[in-house]
């Protein structure tokens, strides 16, 4: 067989069938469609280049990354807005051979600034119905409620989605994790699975591996996205490892983000020797340097994960994931087949 520099890795994770679980719409905003809504919607930026965007992307911890992540979403206002940048994820995705997306967006983040429910989320569902007929790529929508604000203003936010119940199937939790536990969303988490949606939770990324364990009693969550600091307590991952509770593991991110110091002391191997479910994903791809291919490729080198980690990685990305059984028996023997054939 012909190698690669990289021994055929790359060709290898891209031939993989995948599923994205841990995704921020608003983290796809590229420095240059930031800068044409920018210009088609009248906003000045505080940036005169693409280069200098992408040189302010250096951050010290989740808050940094935070407060420029919220800056660049005010480009977003009208519902062609919402498309383009949904649209455009969709495509590169699809390149990568991602077959299914279970995607975040922030509400909050834009009724904020006065932006309709109506038009966020009539954009974003557009595109996804339109990835769906064009490319075969299926989605859920996961809305999250922002953590740093408080319980009233979820609450009030649930109630704008009840009427688009079946465009969106689950409820997260994101933004500054420090000092503010799932907790403080117990009956806003409470109504939202009472109407029928899946519960996530971002959880143990800057906070402690009790908001972990919080998430689970407190939320009734059925993943926890990213889970980190998980690893202090090893009840806690006996329990997720009995219970086979995913977590959507993001390791560019977890550099980006200096929540590991590079990605050769990144924790997922051992996450796997404990009997986790792993899974890989990009979180907020613009800003963290790669979609989903890169941040497996990237975890492969600095790891060196072989192939069949790497097709349990995405066997565990439709395992974890909202879809039905049947579907998951499909995709699943997808990748099987894309396995068997690299081995022989
Ligand atoms: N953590 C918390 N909130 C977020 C993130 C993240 O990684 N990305 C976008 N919002
Ligand atoms: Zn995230």
């Amino acid at each position: 067989m012909a190698t690669t520099p990289n021994n055929g890795l790359n060709a290898f994770i891209a031939a993989l069938p995948k599923a994205e679980l841990h995704l921020h719409i608003e983290g796809t905003l590229e420095p240059e469609l930031m800068f044409a809504l920018a210009g088609r919607n009248g906003i000045r930026l505080p940036y005169s280049s693409v280069e200098e965007v992408r040189a302010a992307y250096r951050f010290a911890n989740l808050q940094d990354f935070l407060d420029l992540y919220y800056a660049g979403a005010a480009v977003l206002l009208e519902t062609q807005d919402f498309y383009d940048l949904t649209w455009a994820y969709m495509q590169r995705a699809f390149a990568q051979n991602v077959r299914h997306a279970e995607i975040f967006f922030d509400p909050q983040t834009h009724t904020a600034r006065g932006v309709a429910f109506s038009a966020v989320i009539d954009g974003i569902s557009r595109a996804l119905a339109d990835a769906e007929a064009r490319l075969g790529l299926s989605s859920r929508l996961i809305m999250c409620f922002l953590r740093h604000l408080d319980e009233a203003q979820a609450l009030a936010t649930l109630e704008l989605a009840l009427p688009y119940r079946d465009r969106i199937a689950g409820v997260g939790l994101d933004s500054s994790e420090r000092n503010n536990p799932p907790g403080k969303f117990r009956e806003a988490f409470r109504r939202a699975r009472a109407a029928g949606f899946a519960a996530v939770a971002h959880a143990g990324e800057e906070g402690p591996a009790a908001y972990v364990r919080e998430a689970l009693e407190a939320l009734q969550v059925v993943r926890i996205d990213h889970g980190n600091n998980a690893l202090d307590d090893a009840d806690l991952v006996t329990e997720l490892a009995q219970r086979r509770i995913p977590l959507t593991v993001c390791p560019l991110s977890n550099v980006r983000l200096c929540v590991v110091p590079d990605l050769s002391a990144h924790p997922l191997q051992r996450m796997l020797d404990l009997g986790l479910m792993v899974t890989v994903n990009s979180d907020d791809p613009a800003y963290f340097g790669g979609y989903l291919n890169e941040n497996y490729l990237a975890v492969a080198d600095a790891l060196t994960l072989d192939r069949a980690t790497l097709a349990q990685l995405a066997r565990n990305s439709f395992q974890a994931s909202l879809l039905d059984a049947d579907t998951k028996a499909t995709l699943l023997a997808e990748v099987d087949s894309v396995a068997l054939s690299a081995a022989s």
